[in-house]
């Protein structure tokens, strides 16, 4: 059994319940006295539950029921499973409370518990999934004496992975309403190592760069109020031990499967504990409880690794592939797409689109994608969100048209939205300027000349939903881009009374999570691409829904390395939307080579995104030879193990990762060397992930190495010159 419950352990420790993954243990305690839930243990598995003794419980004059005297004390130290606010615990709280008086404060203490196999889904929002064969769940039962709120702690451990899923369902089993005004999803109390954070920190084209700083007194928060999970911090923490690299030392990591307003917090507390939180931001939250009301929050993804960033790493990727990811394209070779943004931005018709179209196949690209522009009066950026009808101007003939022309070419169509988004100057806007959220009498915060719709609506959900669909219909085609291109302000919903306002910003995320929801029901077929402004809204919760997110607008091959590093820090390459753009690159004006653009590309979905009747030939000429190699590297990339090399982020002149394949027989290393280094015509690099005993060839060559040399001795990658150049470094197993 992955989880156990043992009792009559110690005087002090009624019971305890360990949660085994196979390589880590999780283990957590029930006092005697009040049944308070304590965390005792997460780390590398044990092999013995008798671990009641460490439990901060016979430090006697702190225990309440000896010593009530001193009840604060004992709330403000004891390491909680779950704690509440209000009462004593001044660390940060995962549970807070208004009663209909008015009051805060509330204690949950266990009453029950049930160990499952399997996994239940979790109420309108994405979750990950397992068999029965696969996993283990285990829910414990608290509740608050005084006002009777219940909440239900979750945990499943998966049989094949290194990972504890956690959320938390919360009912209101009192007589009075109440407002929950924050509920976090998970807690980790433990001891203080000297602990690091990482934590993934940008902007729009800038999404993701690795940031680590040391863990000290005082709160260090990771959060979002953006109504999306966001370009500029991410919804993940790890704590690792100092020394930590890519291969060595411990590593505590949290994912949170959410797409909306989060909050991640770590801090020091004076007896040398650490506590990390994470969950739903309470700025702008609060939930109001009918008697009988439930709240369930969103899910955290908890992983620990004895080796280093290298293996959480390895772990998120297999955990989100195999038990998160979903759908016709879960674990299917996409295709690779060419989308006109870059190439013509708003200036195209059926013509242009069909000689990108026609061009672009005989290369072998597979499909085209319409992006932002084919709509109402969208010829600017400043209007027609909403108006969700074919520009018979721009596309004559309808799109139906031009998409069978484009499949008699033997490619697909894909097509952009962006449904979630009013602009002023639209049909829709005029017809219900109501739709779009505000504040009453306030002149509305414009971002990109748009509003957001509010979609917590029923009426303005349905017609948001009837838009999409119906173009959807109208014609084949099989893949969406699903866009988002501003934050959320002003917030004010003409649906919600007032003591309800505080739920909006949960409200629209599950709205969201509704409408692609019954996309993907509607249309399985759909490859979806999520998108935010490039990789605002790239999060687990999006990833339920889309097995690719586009990763960032900055396609430049270079800031590419540091944004896709960051992000392959916790996503499967499989999920990192990554393209061939034009150079001068848009972004940051700078000229790369093209076979350096596809080499980054190329670890993660792959596609063009340029005006392939207008490039250079020497570049066009190399896209057959670009889109072989695709072909020939997918599967590898799509499932191998990721490991990361070199960083360019650390040294400032190279990068290199690679990706093995589980049966050790393959590997694909990628080296850019960013800058060339006077003086130095070549680099040695270690591979990783390699079978020691195992001989490899690299391919192009007629020596053979040994894994185990290659791994400690290294590969000498010749012939370096010159600026932003790559290398492919494939290596085959030799019999
Ligand atoms: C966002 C996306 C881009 C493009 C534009 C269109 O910025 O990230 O890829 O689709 O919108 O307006």
């Amino acid at each position: 059994m992955a989880i156990q419950f043992y009792e009559n352990l110690s005087p002090e420790v009624k019971a305890v319940f360990k949660l085994d993954t196979p390589n880590t243990s999780y283990v957590i305690g029930v006092v005697d006295t009040e049944q308070f839930l304590g965390h005792i243990y997460y780390g590398q598995r044990l092999n013995d539950y008798h671990l009641a003794h460490v439990l901060r419980v016979k430090e006697g004059a702190m225990v309440p029921s000896v010593n009530n005297r001193d009840r604060v004390a004992f709330l403000d130290s004891f390491p909680m499973e779950y704690p509440a606010g209000g009462l004593g615990d001044y660390r940060e709280s995962c549970i807070g409370i208004e009663t209909a008086a008015g009051n805060m404060g509330l204690s949950l203490n266990y009453v029950s518990h049930k160990i499952t196999e399997g996994k239940e889904g979790l109420s309108k929002l994405p979750a990950s999934f397992g068999e029965k064969n696969e996993c283990t769940s285990l829910e414990i039962l608290c509740e608050d004496s005084l006002t009777g709120l219940k909440a239900v702690l979750s945990y499943t451990v998966f049989a094949d992975v290194d990972v504890i899923t956690r959320s938390v369902r919360v009912v209101n089993d009192g007589k009075e309403p109440l407002y929950l005004t924050r509920v976090y999803s998970a807690c980790l109390d433990m001891d203080d190592r000297g602990f690091e954070a990482v934590s993934l920190h940008g902007s729009w084209a800038r999404e993701r760069h690795i940031q680590c700083v040391p863990v000290s007194h005082g709160r260090l928060s990771v959060e979002s109020i953006r109504g999306e999970s966001s370009h500029q911090d991410h919804p993940f923490m790890a704590l690792k031990t100092k020394g930590t690299d890519q291969d060595h030392g411990e590593v505590y990591a949290m994912h949170f499967v959410y797409s909306g307003n989060f909050k991640v917090t770590v801090q020091s507390d004076p007896f040398d504990q650490i506590r990390m939180t994470m969950g739903i931001h309470p700025e702008g939250f609060k939930w109001k409880l009918m008697p009988g009301g439930e709240f369930q929050a969103p899910e955290v993804v908890m992983v620990y690794s004895d080796e280093g960033l290298g293996k959480m790493s390895r772990t998120l990727h297999d955990f989100y592939r195999n038990h998160l990811i979903r759908g016709t394209y879960k674990d299917k070779k996409r295709p690779i797409l060419i989308n006109n943004w870059e190439a013509t931005y708003f200036d195209f018709n059926t013509e242009k689109l069909i000689a990108i179209a026609k061009q672009a196949s005989e290369l072998g690209i597979e499909m085209l994608v319409m992006d932002d522009g084919w709509f109402g009066n969208r010829f600017d950026d400043n209007r027609a969100l909403g108006d969700w009808n074919v520009n018979e101007e721009k596309l004559p003939g309808g799109l139906k048209y031009l998409v069978d022309e484009v499949n008699k070419l033997g490619m697909k169509f894909g097509i952009w939205f962006e449904p979630e988004m009013i602009s002023p100057d639209s049909d829709l806007y005029r017809a219900h300027p109501d739709w779009a959220i505000a504040i009453p009498g306030r002149t509305g915060s414009l971002a990109r000349n748009q509003f957001v719709l509010d979609i917590t609506r029923r009426e303005v959900l349905e017609h948001t939903y009837e838009s999409v669909a119906r173009v959807l219909r109208s014609a084949n085609i099989e893949y969406v881009k699903w866009d988002m291109n501003r934050t959320l302000s002003d917030i004010g919903s003409t649906d919600l009374s007032a003591d309800r306002m505080g739920e909006f910003y949960h409200r629209y995320v599950l709205a969201v999570y509704e409408l692609q929801g019954r996309m993907m029901e509607e249309f399985p077929y759909l490859l979806l691409e999520n998108c935010s402004g490039g990789g605002a809204r790239f999060d687990p919760g999006m990833l339920y829904y889309s097995p690719q997110i586009w990763c960032s607008d900055d396609a430049d091959a270079i800031e590419r390395l540091k944004i896709q590093e960051g992000t392959a820090l916790i996503y499967p390459l499989s999920a990192i939307g990554a393209h061939v753009a034009d150079c001068p690159n848009h972004t940051v004006g700078r000229t790369t080579p093209f076979e350096t653009r596809g080499h980054v590309a190329l670890a993660g979905t792959f596609g063009y995104e340029l005006d392939v009747t207008r490039i250079p030939e020497e570049d066009r000429n190399m896209i057959p030879e670009q889109v072989a190699m695709y072909h020939k590297y997918n599967d590898l990339v799509r499932e191998g193990d990721y490991y990361r090399v070199a960083s360019y982020s650390e040294n400032h002149y190279f990068d290199c990762y690679g990706v093995v394949s589980k049966d050790k027989k393959e590997a694909l290393y990628t080296f850019v060397q960013v800058l060339g280094r006077p003086n130095c015509r070549s680099r040695r690099i270690y591979f990783k992930g390699l079978d020691p005993d195992v001989r490899y060839r690299v391919e192009g060559e007629e020596e053979v190495y040994l894994g185990d040399v290659l791994m400690k001795a290294g590969y000498l990658v010749r012939d370096l010159h010159g600026d932003f150049k790559s290398r492919l470094i494939h290596i085959v197993e030799v019999k």
